[in-house]
């Protein structure tokens, strides 16, 4: 992929092997899984939608803006937490960078993740979570790879079970960069032998 009207070869298309989710199956998927989720809700007050930084921005605001369009009124929290050690070896022990404004006792939480890899973030966040005393919490995730799962966790709603690869793109970083693409790709080797 060649990005158009690009100076100096500086688009980050170019760092792409291969696009694995493209920007209008993100935006269909997206539309899909709000009306979904509209109407499980239908009937219930004050839905909070917990989105989970940083990776799950993008998903967050077109899916909230998705939620609106169904009829759908949502409020916005956001956390912000890192697994401890390596990252590419996720331990499930979950440091909060940064913690809800408020109080989520008796909401209704619907968690916005970017992507479910082993699952061990995921499980933390829904037991933190539940220990805030939310009235339920489900999980929406846009992506999630099935061959990684470590740890069994209910994710409710899922958009597109991906490959055991890592990915970058739409909320997605390879140190902190490719975040701004509209798409989920997988980076050339090149991209990590010259990191
Ligand atoms: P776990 O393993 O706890 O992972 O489910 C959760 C978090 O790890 C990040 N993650 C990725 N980030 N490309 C990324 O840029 C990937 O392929 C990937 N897999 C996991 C992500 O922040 C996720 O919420
Ligand atoms: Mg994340």
């Amino acid at each position: 992929r060649q990005a158009v009207g690009m100076d100096q070869g500086s688009s980050y298309d170019a760092d792409i092997d291969r696009v694995i989710v493209s920007e209008e199956q993100i935006r269909d998927k997206t539309v899909e899984l709000a009306k979904q989720v509209a109407e499980d809700y239908r009937r219930v007050d004050g839905v909070l939608l917990v989105g989970v930084l940083k990776g799950a921005v993008m998903f967050m605001a077109d899916f909230a803006r998705a939620m609106g369009r169904n009829g759908r009124s949502v409020e916005m929290e956001f956390m912000a937490v890192s697994s401890y050690g390596q990252r590419s070896t996720s331990s499930g022990v979950v440091r909060i960078l940064k913690d809800l404004d408020r109080d989520i006792a008796g909401r209704h939480v619907i968690v916005v993740e970017d992507i479910v890899d082993s699952g061990l973030t995921l499980s933390w966040l829904l037991k933190y979570l539940a220990s805030r005393s939310a009235a339920s919490v489900e999980v929406v995730a846009l992506l999630r790879k099935p061959d990684a799962i470590k740890v069994n966790i209910p994710v409710k709603y899922v958009g597109f079970d991906i490959p055991n690869e890592f990915v970058v793109g739409y909320g997605l970083d390879f140190a902190e960069r490719y975040r701004e693409l509209p798409y989920v790709g997988v980076l050339k080797p090149s991209v990590y032998a010259r990191a």
